[in-house]
């Protein structure tokens, strides 16, 4: 079953064998199922934070389901669950439609709603984990349903307790959020407020003129994956000792650096990449974009073996000249 539609790197990929899971009965039938166990599964949402080799010898298992649906409202706050399946961006601008804020920094984002929680999608001063409120799943092994707090999701910086999980135990089916019926714009980050007003031309700010903001920013750095191929940031951001960090500092003032509390700031790796001189680097058919050094997009024609040989190519550069380590996000199948 050929995958190249199914991931934004646009990679060629043959799966062996490919299901679609669209309701409550094809999650029960797939674990009755004599295969299940038996071949090694892979869950699938929108493919846009996988780097995929040219051959799977795995069960691929696409999650299709649909569905968004109020659960309960209070004066100010809202729960809303959007099933796993669902497109996040398009899930974003439905709240928006709503009159549901809290999501509109998180616009544009590609994926699916299933995923938001697995690396918890962040943009522009927001994580999800600050709006999840429960993550339902079902348990593989267990044949149940199970709900995980916020607290147990264990979220960190573009990391939950999904990452670490036993490999593919845990179906992830439906999130619920908690959002906001009365608006609070969340624009310190960057240029988002500066944006953010220039549109607004003067009337009210509103959740949908920081989305649209939102939308203008990324599309202006970041490739689109229906025109070039790219999985978005390809390495995390680097948190560092606050002592290693000021030294830094001190040898290249205009470095970008993030207080995290805990003795810990945050580097940005696209200006170590940008620094290094590594724009428009290339590798076959893999380059380091040239907007954004932090993404890595295909040309044409990329194979997961030239991803390979360009990540590597920049940590090790990045390596000899920050003495930083680069932690790649995608997962690779
Ligand atoms: N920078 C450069 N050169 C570059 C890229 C960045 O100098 O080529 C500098 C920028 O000028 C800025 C700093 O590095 O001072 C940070 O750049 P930016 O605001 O573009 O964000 P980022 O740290 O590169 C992170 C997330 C993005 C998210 C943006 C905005 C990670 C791994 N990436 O990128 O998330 O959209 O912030 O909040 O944390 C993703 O995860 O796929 C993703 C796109």
């Amino acid at each position: 079953f050929e995958l190249q539609p199914y991931n934004t790197f646009g990679l060629g990929s043959c799966a062996r064998y490919f299901t679609e899971l669209v309701t409550v009965n094809d999650v029960y039938e797939l674990v009755e199922h004599e295969w299940f166990g038996q071949i090694k599964h892979q869950w699938l949402g929108g493919g846009s934070n996988i780097i995929m080799a040219p051959v799977i010898d795995a069960w691929v298992l696409h999650i299709a389901n649909k569905g968004i649906e109020v659960l309960s409202e209070t004066d100010d706050k809202v729960l809303i669950q959007a099933q796993a399946g669902e497109s996040w961006h398009q899930f974003v601008l439905h709240c928006i439609d709503l009159g549901y804020s809290g999501l509109e920094n998180l616009s544009l984002i590609p994926g699916q709603v299933g995923s938001a929680p697995v690396q918890n999608i962040g943009a522009y001063g927001v994580e999800v984990k600050d709006i999840i409120h429960s993550v339902e799943c079902f348990d593989t092994h267990e044949k149940k349903w199970r709900v995980f707090s916020n607290a147990e999701c264990q979220f960190q910086y573009r990391d939950s307790f999904f990452k670490h999980a036993e490999h593919g135990r845990y179906l992830i089916w439906s999130v619920i959020l908690e959002l906001n019926k009365v608006f609070k714009p969340n624009v310190g980050y960057g240029d988002l407020e500066k944006v953010s007003i220039a549109m607004a031309q003067g009337s009210q700010m509103t959740a949908k003129i920081v989305s649209d903001a939102v939308c203008q920013i990324r599309q202006s750095k970041l490739p689109d994956p229906k025109i070039m191929g790219n999985v978005g940031s390809f390495f995390h951001n680097p948190i560092l000792l606050e002592q290693k960090a000021k030294l830094l500092k001190q040898q290249y003032p205009s470095m970008p650096q993030y207080l995290q509390g805990q003795g810990k700031i945050k580097i940005a790796a696209g200006w170590l990449i940008d620094q290094a001189g590594l724009k428009g680097l290339q590798q076959g058919g893999a380059a380091v974009h040239q907007q954004q050094a932090l993404v890595l997009v295909n040309k044409g024609q990329a194979t997961h073996q030239n991803i390979l040989d360009l990540a590597k190519q920049i940590q090790n550069e990045v390596l000899d000249q920050f003495d930083v380590n680069l932690h790649i996000e995608p997962t690779f199948w």
